[in-house]
């Protein structure tokens, strides 16, 4: 569904206030990744500064996201002295619901899906937040971001056609390479509706220098969708 950008900067600023009620005092928190859970992180932020809000520390899944935090005095922890995060509130680039295992996922267009799977993984409640434009029946029309090993880009990139895909190394506007957090490369895979996202899933995470990809299933325990008529909610 195609969105004028003022609109969805409009819809995706009422999901952030919405998910920023679920944050309560002394809670570990996971903070996002993308525009959406940006609004978030300074409206949390803001609350922090204000001195309304006490959290128990947080852990970013990007560099980005931690330096936004930082500059709004969120305490910030890591899996050393954290065992689990109460909340993490995150965006998503296609959301499709009604599987057996929940809520299905891509993750990924702003290129931070390793940190983001790692702490979704480590979260009590992962509560994603999307203006309604996100929302399919089908995962695929997204190109899906496969996370690969430098070195085995090209060996990767083949065994990614052979499934159907159309691998291309995500490019920075000066034409260089994206490099992602972790210093890899991301291939964005066009041309295949995911039919069975866990069987996808596997088939991805068997081929040898995939280091993570953007399929995030049965993470969510939440997903609040933004759209004409207000917040939705949708639960597990
Ligand atoms: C970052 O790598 C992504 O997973 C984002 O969470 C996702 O792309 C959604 O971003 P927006 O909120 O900017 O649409």
């Amino acid at each position: 569904m195609a969105m004028e950008k003022a609109e969805q900067d409009r819809l995706k600023m009422e999901v952030a206030e919405r998910a920023l009620a679920l944050v309560k005092p002394g809670m570990m928190v996971g903070l996002g990744s993308g525009s959406t859970a940006t609004m978030w992180i300074r409206l949390l932020g803001e609350k922090v500064q204000r001195g309304e809000l006490k959290l128990g520390g947080a852990i970013a899944s990007s560099e980005d996201s931690e330096r936004l935090g930082r500059s709004y005095g969120i305490p910030f922890t890591n899996f050393e002295e954290t065992k689990s995060l109460d909340l993490t509130v995150d965006g998503a680039d296609e959301v499709a619901p009604g599987l057996a295992l929940g809520f299905a996922l891509i993750k990924g267009g702003g290129g931070k899906l390793l940190r983001e799977k790692i702490v979704a993984s480590a979260s009590k409640r992962f509560v994603v937040v999307v203006d309604e434009s996100k929302v399919v029946e089908k995962l695929g029309r997204f190109p899906l971001p496969v996370e690969v090993i430098p070195m085995a880009e090209p060996l990767v990139r083949r065994e990614l056609e052979g499934i159907g895909f159309t691998p291309k190394v995500r490019g920075n506007k000066d034409g260089s390479q994206y490099i992602t957090d972790e210093g890899n490369l991301i291939l964005d895979c066009s041309g295949v509706m995911i039919e069975d996202p866990a069987a996808m899933a596997k088939k991805l995470d068997g081929i040898v220098g995939v280091v993570e990809h953007g399929l995030f299933l049965g993470y969510a325990e939440m997903v609040l969708i933004a759209g004409e008529g207000g917040v939705r909610e949708r639960g597990r």
